[in-house]
């Protein structure tokens, strides 16, 4: 029964499934800026509907059983097709023209095996769009989530024209010249896709610039996702962080903490991040031994071969780092690649610094989180190049993200910061990261489609 007023469509759901030894499923929570927005925004929407894709072949099996959350659908898309669609296209082609990742000598090559792979992107936004027509009642407003998901505004809007439709992109969007790069047809398709929407929303207003500078027209508005700081504190206060806290700061003693947490993702740059951190230890000898870096990256799209080489490549270059500076009783880095939400937290709670340094992010909710939950305050060494950087800026120490050398000024500088001017900076880095917490980010959103 077509019954929902108001439905989310992502690629990722806000669980996925892990198949127990003993046959048994058991559901985790998924990871990433996306999901953490909006499980927090649809936590207040208690009759929103979720639709998302079955991600592996555990979240194929609850669908088969059954298995289910309330205000959940998961779609069980043919695997080949899947994998076609996420890694092929989404991930290879799409992230990385918006985030301008390409090794240009090589890359992109927009071959026979491209087309095959755009058929099945095509037919895997075809499959939400069908759910998405089936699950909504007349005139429900659609929330279309991401780069996933390009197409599937116009193919909905083409089964249901009574729906109001808002695609929100979550990646900055590209520059002309990158989108130029893909074949005619497929950027003509995938604007075309987007412009189905009734509005196109973007967290800064250089992504839905550039949009409307490709595009030539449409509805665009900006929506700077925020944090919660209730949520985010208590989540950070729960018993399981107090003890990852407790076994860091046995680790870190008294030295002062640089702290990232990102997924292990090209675009956020952290072989330019250890660079810079090595050359403030050669320039800044005074830091030796009274500065330690908690990196942790947990591991993601793993199935694609230059992100297990870059994870790799991070592994090794902190690894260098400590063999070149640490002591008997001083590890200069520790990096941490798993997904440890709790350990994550301890890490933001126990920052004197906070490294951002992405060569391209469409917000990166990391630098608005660390300030609200850092307990001495912490100063922020942000890039140029995230979109948070659109509010955070004034307070922050901004760098070229492809500069090291600015970089590791900028981290002797965070270092080095009074404390006071450090609580006042928070202070202000807090109030500007809470301006639009998820709820309101959503609620915006739905305003925008109702107007
Ligand atoms: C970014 C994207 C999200 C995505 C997340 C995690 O934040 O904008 O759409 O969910 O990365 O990536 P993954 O490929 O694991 O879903």
């Amino acid at each position: 029964m077509a019954a929902s007023q108001v439905l989310v469509a992502a690629n990722r759901g806000p669980l996925s499934y892990t198949l127990d030894p003993d046959g048994s499923l058991s559901a985790r929570r998924g990871g990433g800026g996306l999901v953490s927005g909006l499980s927090a925004a649809l936590a207040r929407q208690p009759d929103a509907l979720w639709i998302c894709a079955a991600l592996s072949d555990a979240d194929r099996e609850a669908v088969r059983r059954g298995v289910s959350e309330p205000g959940v659908r998961m779609l069980d898309i043919d695997p080949t097709t899947y994998d076609d669609a996420y890694n092929g296209i989404a991930n290879s082609v799409l992230w990385f023209t918006h985030h301008h990742l390409y090794d240009v000598p090589r890359e992109p090559v927009f071959d026979a095996r491209f087309r095959r792979q755009w058929a099945s992107y095509a037919a895997y936004n075809q499959a939400f769009a069908e759910a998405l027509a089936e699950e909504a009642a007349q005139g429900a407003c659609v929330l279309v989530q991401d780069y996933h998901l390009a197409l599937v505004p116009g193919a909905l809007r083409a089964l249901r024209p009574d729906l109001r439709i808002a695609h929100f992109t979550h990646t900055p969007w590209a520059s002309k010249e990158y989108l130029s790069m893909l074949p005619d047809d497929v950027r003509e398709q995938l604007l075309d896709g987007m412009l189905g929407a009734d509005v196109v929303g973007f967290h800064t207003g250089a992504w839905a610039s550039a949009f409307l500078d490709g595009a030539g027209r449409g509805n665009v508005a900006v929506f700077p996702l925020g944090v919660d700081a209730d949520e985010l504190r208590s989540l950070a206060h729960r018993p399981e962080v107090d003890d990852k806290l407790a076994g860091l700061r046995a680790e870190v003693g008294d030295r002062k903490a640089i702290v990232r947490v990102d997924r292990t993702e090209l675009s956020k740059n952290i072989l330019r991040g250890l660079l810079a951190y090595r050359e403030l230890l050669t320039a800044h000898p005074e830091w030796r031994g009274r500065v330690v870096h908690l990196a942790s990256a947990y591991p993601s799209r793993q199935d694609l071969k230059v992100y297990r080489d870059y994870t790799q490549a991070v592994r090794e270059l902190a690894m260098e780092v400590n063999e070149e500076f640490g002591t008997a009783d001083w590890q200069p880095v520790l990096v941490s690649v798993q997904d440890d939400f709790a350990r994550s937290l301890a890490a933001y709670r126990m920052a004197d610094v906070a490294l951002v340094n992405p060569v391209r992010d469409g917000m990166n909710l990391v630098a608005k989180e660390i300030p609200v939950v850092s307990e001495a305050g912490c100063a922020l060494v942000l890039s140029r190049g995230a979109g948070a950087y659109e509010e955070l800026r004034g307070d922050a120490l901004t760098v070229n993200p492809y500069d090291v050398t600015e970089t590791a000024s900028a981290l002797h500088a965070a270092l080095a910061m009074p404390d006071p001017e450090r609580a006042e900076r928070t202070k202000r880095l807090a109030a500007a990261a809470t301006a639009l917490p998820p709820t309101a980010w959503f609620e915006a959103q739905l305003s925008a489609l109702r107007a």
